[in-house]
C-alpha cells in the first residue's frame, strides 16, 4: 500500500513525536518537591492503593472523596483514626503513629491551594475564566457608573447564587437580562423588594432601598441593551477552558 521510502518517513515522523513529546512531559517545571516524610507518605499512598477510591487533583477513584486539599479539611484526630480503624466504606489501615505522620507529611505538602483545590484546572488559574467571572469582567468592562452601582447591589446580594448569566439556573432563576421584556417597573420593584417566596426567589436580605432597586433596574435595561455585545464578550473570556495538562503534577507518575 506505502513505498517503502515513505514507510520511512512516517516512522521517522512517528520516532520525532515520541522523543518531542517525551521531552515536554519531563521538562515540565511545575513541580511539588516534597519533604522526606511526605516522600515516605507517598510511599503508603501507593502501598495502600488509596487512589483506587481517592483522587488527587481529580485523578483516581471515586468512592472516596478527592485528597487534594482534604489536610485543610481534616484535624489529626480524625486522621489518625480513619488510618487506624476506617469508616463507613474506608478500610482500617492499622497505620502506626509514624506512618500517620508521615501520611499527614504527604496530604499536607501536597494541598496546595496555588496549584489546584482538589480538580483539574481549567485554563490558566490565574485568569477570569468561570461563567460569573467572566461576565464580572465583560460587565465591568464596559458599564457606566449607575449601572456599575446596580451591578454591585447583585453582586453583593446573594443573587448570584441563583441567578447565573444569559441562562435559567438549575434552581429556574431566569436570565435577568431579560427580565425587563417580561415585567415592567412596578412589577420589578415588587420582586426586588418581597422576592416570589412561593417561586423559589426570597425576600432581598439586608432589604434593598429605593435607590439600589432603581440602579439595579437600570442595570436590567442595560444588560437588555447591551446582550449580544455582553454574551459574545463573555463567551470569547472562556473560551480557553480548556484542561491545561502542564499545570499537572508529573511527579506522580515517575
Ligand atoms: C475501599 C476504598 C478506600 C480505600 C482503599 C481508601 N479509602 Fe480513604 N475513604 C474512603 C471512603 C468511602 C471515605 C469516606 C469515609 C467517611 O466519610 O466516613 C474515605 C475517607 C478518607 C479520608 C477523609 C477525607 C475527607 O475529606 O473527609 C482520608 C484522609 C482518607 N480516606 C485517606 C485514605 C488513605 C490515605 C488511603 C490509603 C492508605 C485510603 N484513604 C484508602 C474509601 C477508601
Ligand atoms: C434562592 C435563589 C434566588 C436568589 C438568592 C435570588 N433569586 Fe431572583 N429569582 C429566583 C427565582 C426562582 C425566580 C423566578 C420566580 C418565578 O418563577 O416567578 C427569581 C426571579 C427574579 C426576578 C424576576 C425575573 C423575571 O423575569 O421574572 C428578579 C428581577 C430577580 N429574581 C432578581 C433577584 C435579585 C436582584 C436577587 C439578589 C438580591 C435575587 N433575585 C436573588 C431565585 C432567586
Amino acid at each position: 500500500m506505502f513505498k517503502p521510502s515513505s514507510k520511512k518517513i512516517m516512522l521517522s515522523v512517528l520516532v520525532a513525536c515520541f522523543v518531542i513529546q517525551s521531552g515536554l512531559v519531563y521538562s515540565d517545571d511545575v513541580d511539588i518537591v516534597l519533604s522526606g516524610e511526605a516522600v515516605e507518605g507517598r510511599k503508603l499512598f501507593h502501598d495502600g492503593a488509596c487512589q483506587v477510591c481517592h483522587q488527587l487533583w481529580g485523578q483516581g477513584g471515586f468512592l472516596g472523596p478527592d485528597l487534594t486539599n482534604a489536610a485543610s479539611r481534616l484535624d489529626q484526630t480524625r486522621l489518625a483514626s480513619l488510618l487506624t480503624v476506617g469508616s463507613g466504606q474506608m478500610p482500617a489501615f492499622d497505620y502506626s503513629e509514624e506512618q500517620i505522620r508521615y501520611m499527614r507529611a504527604f496530604l499536607e505538602e501536597i494541598d496546595r491551594p496555588d496549584i489546584g483545590r482538589g480538580q483539574l484546572r481549567l485554563g490558566d488559574p490565574s485568569m477570569s475564566v468561570t461563567p460569573q467571572a467572566a461576565f464580572d469582567t465583560a460587565v465591568r468592562g464596559v458599564a457606566s457608573a449607575n449601572v456599575l452601582e446596580g451591578f454591585e447591589a447583585f453582586a453583593s446580594g446573594v443573587c448570584s447564587a441563583c441567578h447565573f448569566p444569559f441562562q435559567t439556573s438549575i434552581v429556574g432563576a431566569p436570565d435577568l437580562s431579560t427580565a425587563i421584556e417580561r415585567l415592567d417597573e412596578v412589577a420589578l420593584h415588587d420582586v426586588l423588594m418581597n422576592g416570589r417566596p412561593e417561586r423559589g426567589m426570597p425576600p432581598p436580605a439586608p432589604a434593598l432601598s429605593e435607590t439600589q432597586r432603581d440602579r439595579l433596574i437600570e442595570y436590567f435595561a442595560w444588560l437588555n441593551e447591551n446582550r449580544s455585545g455582553l454574551m459574545a464578550e463573555w463567551e470569547g473570556l472562556q473560551e480557553d477552558r480548556n484542561v491545561n495538562w502542564s499545570r499537572l503534577d508529573w511527579w506522580e507518575f515517575r
